[in-house]
């Protein structure tokens, strides 16, 4: 069992009743946010990149909760020396933490921090948790690879961006969905600013179209994988 929490944005909570991890939790002034950081408890946050809509509030939850960063080496390297725990993967990697496996995916995407700096390369995560795994595809745009990533695991829940302009549009996401072949789809990185607005309507019926179960989660709301 897996419980995946949708925070807004690309940041989602899971929770497999003993453990927490949360993934890109962009909160503080994220106009679609409801809840902000000091409500996560977390001890994990997964990083798919630097840009401050995906890091967000990392560096206060891993601080209160004495909590580990997972992301590529030169973020995490950059993490570690000013004082934020993090642990240092590489694209193609997977690692066995005290909660599960994470395995980092290429993403086609930039990743610097606010001052510019280069931060390494953007990624998804393939992360298995409570007997499931969800891919998270980070931002990023369409690639063919995603079909090796559903071949080598058995994904149960693809996040996938849908915003466009930064990301894959909608199109690009249900062939995406194609490519990774999980029975569930759930849409991130849309409707945060006007110029991500999509219509999640036309992503669920295109979904349902190829096969394949959209789940269009409101701000807060929880999708339980059983
Ligand atoms: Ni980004
Ligand atoms: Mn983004």
């Amino acid at each position: 069992m897996l419980k995946i929490t949708y925070l807004s944005h690309s940041g989602f909570i899971l929770d497999d009743g003993a453990n927490q991890v949360v993934i890109d939790p962009f909160l503080s002034g994220n106009p679609k946010a409801q809840i902000d950081y000091t409500q996560i408890q977390a001890k994990y946050v997964v990083a798919t990149h630097a840009h401050n809509d995906h890091f967000g509030d990392t560096l206060e939850i891993i601080r209160q909760n004495n909590g580990t960063v997972i992301t590529v080496n030169e973020f995490a390297n950059y993490l570690n020396s000013i004082g934020c725990n993090s642990h240092a993967m590489g694209i193609g990697g997977a690692h066995m933490f005290p909660f599960g496996r994470v395995k980092l995916t290429i993403a086609h995407h930039g990743s610097s921090w606010t001052n510019g700096e280069y931060m390494g390369n953007p990624v998804g995560a393939v992360i298995t948790m409570g007997g499931k795994t969800i891919y998270h595809a980070g931002d990023t745009g369409l690639f063919l690879d995603m079909k090796l990533i559903g071949e080598r695991d058995k994904i149960d829940a693809f996040l996938t961006p849908i915003g466009d302009n930064f990301t894959m549009d909608i199109d690009d996401a249900v062939k995406a969905a194609e490519f990774v072949n999980a029975e569930y789809v759930i849409p991130m990185h849309y409707n945060t600013y006007p110029l991500l607005n999509q219509n999640t309507d036309d992503f669920a019926e295109k979904i349902r179209a190829i096969g394949k179960k959209p789940i269009v989660l409101d701000v807060g709301e929880t999708f339980i994988l059983k």
